[in-house]
């Protein structure tokens, strides 16, 4: 049952500290602060590329993955989504790692893709949730994502269980290439170890998002905004914003306002940022200011760290605790759902069961 929450969303919101904690008892070993993989049947350390590819919240998962893996592992990424990848026929180097991400294993899409990757010769790594299903199955390689059934419409623990996933799999992948020694895994691990407490603490600035929701529920249209692996988080919060409350949401990348949305802005289009205290938040906040220079509302989540300069122009601000910038879009992502989740309820929609929308899409 829903154990005294209102719907299961609200409910599987509050399990995000608890995955996200099980997913890493899977993932790491607390005592070496090392990642464990299970036995692949390839050699990481020898894999040309990587190539993503999910639907709907998985590939914000995927989005953020491929930040990761470049970032730490330096191993080139394509990336697009399941319904393109499988009529894409990309030019794939033979031996590659596709990962493919999925809550249900039994996305039509996806598991298209799975196939003519297969085909193309690169291994299948799945990470998934329903352990069982037919993605797992066909995959060289299942990555459990420990989300438990996720019964609402709208994905959110099995989101941040991905994350977690495809952290650890970055790390994993950045050690065999010999790019992370030692001491920088013990220092990732222990950050995202240190993720369900301060994950645990979101759920203090519910009094915060709820104040952000009233204005968001106003609107007919909302911009969301991010840079770097915040940018897949303001995708996930705009396709979250859209899925459970029909309200018109879509998320820049905040560099790209100056290119043709910012003429969107005015009074009647808040802008929904997330902007924690990492290498992009000077340009972030710049991106703001100019927002805010033509009449925009700013909404922003951030971080302790970044509460101070946000004050300076938001309306409203979240201050999330201040983490790693490696597992900062895990933690961001939590009040974002929330939000969408708080719109909803004042809406009065159907938050479980959106019209329209099917748990899993088993069809083209
Ligand atoms: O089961 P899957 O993870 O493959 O599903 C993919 C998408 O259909 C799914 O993430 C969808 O976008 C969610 N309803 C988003 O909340």
């Amino acid at each position: 049952g829903k154990d005294g929450y209102r719907h299961y969303m609200e409910k599987e919101l509050h399990e995000h500290p608890l995955v996200i904690g099980q997913t890493l008892q899977r993932m790491v070993d607390p005592a070496s602060r090392r990642v464990i993989l299970p036995d692949l049947p390839f050699n990481l350390a020898e894999v040309p590329r990587a190539v993503i590819t999910a639907c709907g919240s998985a590939f914000f998962a995927g989005m953020i993955g491929r930040y990761w893996l470049e970032e730490i592992a330096r191993l080139p990424v394509d990336i697009d989504v399941a319904s393109e990848m499988r009529y894409r026929n990309p030019p794939l180097t033979e031996g590659s790692v596709g990962l493919l991400i999925s809550q249900s294993g039994e996305t039509a899409d996806t598991l298209a893709a799975l196939r003519s990757l297969r085909q193309k010769a690169i291994h299948i790594v799945s990470v998934l949730n329903v352990e069982h299903s037919t993605m797992a199955r066909e995959s060289d390689v299942v990555l459990g994502t420990v989300a438990g059934p996720e019964i609402s419409v709208a994905s959110t623990k099995a989101f941040t269980a991905q994350l977690t996933v495809l952290a650890c799999f970055a790390i994993a992948t950045a050690r065999a290439r010999g790019k992370l020694d030692v001491l920088a895994e013990e220092h990732l691990v222990s950050a995202l170890l240190d993720l369900p407490s301060r994950a645990a603490e979101v759920f203090n600035q519910t009094d915060a998002i709820r104040a952000m929701a009233q204005v968001v529920v106003e609107a007919r249209d909302v911009l969301y905004l991010g840079r770097g692996s915040m940018f897949p988080v303001a995708m996930e919060g705009a396709l979250k914003l859209k899925e459970i409350s029909y309200i018109h949401a879509e998320a820049y990348a905040a560099g790209e306002m100056k290119h043709g949305p910012i003429s969107l802005i005015d009074r009647t289009v808040p802008i929904v940022a997330t902007a924690p205290s990492n290498a992009l938040f000077e340009k972030t906040l710049s991106n703001l200011q100019e927002a805010k220079a033509r009449g925009g509302r700013l909404l922003v989540f951030t971080d302790t760290k970044g509460a101070e300069r946000v004050s300076a122009i938001a309306e409203q601000m979240v201050v999330l605790p201040h983490v790693h910038d490696f597992v900062a879009p895990i933690l961001q992502t939590i009040p974002v759902q929330m939000l969408a989740y708080e719109v909803a309820v004042m809406k009065g929609t159907d938050v479980d069961q959106p019209r329209n929308l099917a748990k899993s899409v088993t069809v083209e």
